[in-house]
């Protein structure tokens, strides 16, 4: 047993989740007119409505005991210090300081960092000046107008997603297409349609090993060569953003084309360094700058609100209540806007990446959940797919509503109806309708009695299915960076309850190493093949199928 589950706070909220389960919010809501209200506050142009999951005041208090007890507010406060907090890679964990607009300094290793980091930013800005006005051309003097934006993970999710969701913003002189698969297809899709002489390939690794992204970047410049460029010309049409300045300089970036970043900034919170140059291209410098600004709102209440008003707080002990003490083991996102389809899947890599650990503190094997699976897709499709297992399956799955109450260029009509389904379904999850209603329902259509009971039995819906509801005046960069930091602070607090690591990714070495030793046995056919039978057939299987 661990400390944690040990503990009075954990042992009262267990107690407590027997006592919940025997009641329904539906009754809740009867007997306090006041119940919405209550539990719903906004900050930052998001207002969270969870009034809608299974807590009550007595549960709150407890959640907020635990956090207490784990001494979240001093990890909060040593994270934004500069902290080495990521303590298996001895790290700080500073992605904050990318949007620190306060003017004090963030120190690293005693040094300030916020001149590199406003250096950096001011070579974003200039950069991208220059590529919208046309006055950085290709080497036949075109203007640069097809962006390709080479990365993965964190390199790629983060400046994808954002700019898809941000659509009513784009600059209409450039258009950018991201690569990220080492699947060919996806690069040659790409590329087949682009002139190269107006093309500019920004190369976004912040190890610059990664081999999907290293391979796509040679392929790029191949085809760049291929249609009648030059090695002198490659500096006009691809530039690099990483940490790793001597490897990107070695593969033949010129420096003056490479974008730095830091060693503190997490391949999953890089979004906002220049990571984020595709982001800047796409909607502009100004509106990402808003961007930066509205994670910076979220970053000042998230360190300033009291725990009960807290966004990240709340959201975070939400979780661990559904995680720990229901066992849900995943949590979906249900965005109900087309153009943030790709938010669940931003927050897959941003969550699992983080809290799918199994180890606490400096070696604890963990007695009790961390991490949840995260999934979800953009409302309504999911209703016509998988919310059937969300009313009447047997796990618990909590969600994440999100609506923008007005948008653009749209016929009222659309979104009324998208707002109604979004409504309609938290509030269907929350009464469910009872077996009798059921057969209320069915009564005069002529069915035989066990028929009857047989079909309302089906029919019924339990209901008591938590969600919250995240409703913003509109989706503009300002409220994206307040959502997305909402997003890493729930993950920080939850790391820190759980005492993992949310800011190392060990799990991922052990696939990539042996995917290379495989790779090196498909490349020489001839080679003796010495892995698990399973392995050795796959490869047979392979080099038969591509002699
Ligand atoms: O999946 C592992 C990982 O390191 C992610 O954390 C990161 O976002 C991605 O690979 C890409 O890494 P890089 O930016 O170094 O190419």
């Amino acid at each position: 047993m661990t400390a944690l589950t040990t503990s009075p706070a954990w042992q009262q909220l267990s107690e407590l989740a027997q006592q919940v389960k025997t009641q329904h919010m539906r009754d809740w809501f009867a007997g306090d007119p006041k119940r919405a209200e209550k539990y719903t506050t906004a900050v930052c142009g998001i207002e969270l409505d969870y009034s809608k999951n299974l807590i009550n005041t007595e549960v709150l208090a407890a959640l907020q005991q635990l956090a207490k007890d784990c001494q979240v507010e001093q990890k909060r406060h040593a994270m934004f210090a500069g902290e080495i907090i990521n303590h298996t890679e001895k790290r700080a964990v500073l992605h904050t300081a990318l949007r620190n607009y306060s003017g004090k300094a963030v120190l690293v290793d005693g040094q300030d960092v916020m001149p590199e980091v406003q250096a950096c930013q001011q070579k974003i800005k200039s950069f991208v000046a220059s590529v919208h006005s046309g006055e950085r051309k290709g080497y036949t003097g075109k203007a640069l107008t097809q962006i390709v934006a080479i990365g993965i993970g964190g390199s790629f999710l983060g400046p994808k997603i954002m700019s898809e969701t941000l659509k009513p913003y784009w600059f209409a002189g450039v258009k950018v297409h991201y690569v990220a698969n080492v699947d060919g297809s996806h690069i040659h899709d790409v590329l087949s349609g682009l002139d190269h002489e107006e093309t500019l390939v920004v190369m976004s690794s912040k190890s610059f090993t990664t081999q999907e992204t290293l391979q796509n970047t040679l392929s790029a410049k191949a085809w760049f060569l291929k249609a009648g460029g030059s090695q002198a010309d490659i500096a006009k049409h691809f530039i690099a953003v990483s940490s790793n300045i001597k490897a990107a300089t070695e593969f033949g970036m010129a420096e003056d084309n490479i974008f730095p970043l830091w060693d503190w900034v997490g391949g999953r919170y890089s979004l906002w360094s220049a990571i984020g140059l595709p982001i800047a291209l796409t909607i502009g410098y100004a509106n990402y700058e808003a961007l930066l600004q509205g994670a910076y709102s979220m970053d000042e209440h998230f360190q300033t609100a009291p725990v009960e008003q807290n966004l990240p707080m709340i959201l975070a002990l939400l979780g661990v209540w559904y995680t720990n003490f229901f066992d849900a083991q995943s949590h979906v996102l249900l965005p109900y806007y087309h153009y943030m389809r790709g938010f669940p899947a931003y927050v897959q890599q941003l969550d699992m990446e983080s809290n799918g650990k199994r180890i606490a503190g400096s070696h604890t094997v963990v007695d009790y959940a961390t991490g949840p699976t995260i999934w979800g897709s953009e409302g309504t499709n999911g209703q016509h797919s998988f919310h059937q297992l969300i009313h009447q399956g047997t796990v618990l799955v909590p969600a994440d509503f999100m609506l923008p109450l007005s948008v653009e260029n749209q016929d009222n009509t659309h979104h009324a109806m998208l707002a109604s389904n979004c409504f309609g379904q938290t509030q269907a999850l929350m009464q469910g309708k009872t077996f009798e209603e059921c057969k209320a329902d069915l009564a005069g259509k002529g069915l035989a009695e066990s028929a009857l009971n047989s079909l309302a039995t089906h029919k019924t819906m339990p209901g008591n299915k938590p969600s919250n509801t995240l409703l913003f005046d509109k989706m503009d960069p300002h409220t994206l960076g307040a959502l997305v930091a909402l997003y890493e602070h729930k993950v920080f607090v939850q790391g820190a309850i759980w005492g993992v690591n949310s800011f190392d990714q060990w799990g991922v070495e052990l696939g990539k190493e042996l995917g290379n030793q495989v790779l090196d046995k498909l490349v020489n056919s001839d080679a003796a093949l010495n892995f698990d039978a399973s392995t050795n057939q796959l490869i047979s299987k392979f080099r038969k199928a591509n002699p």
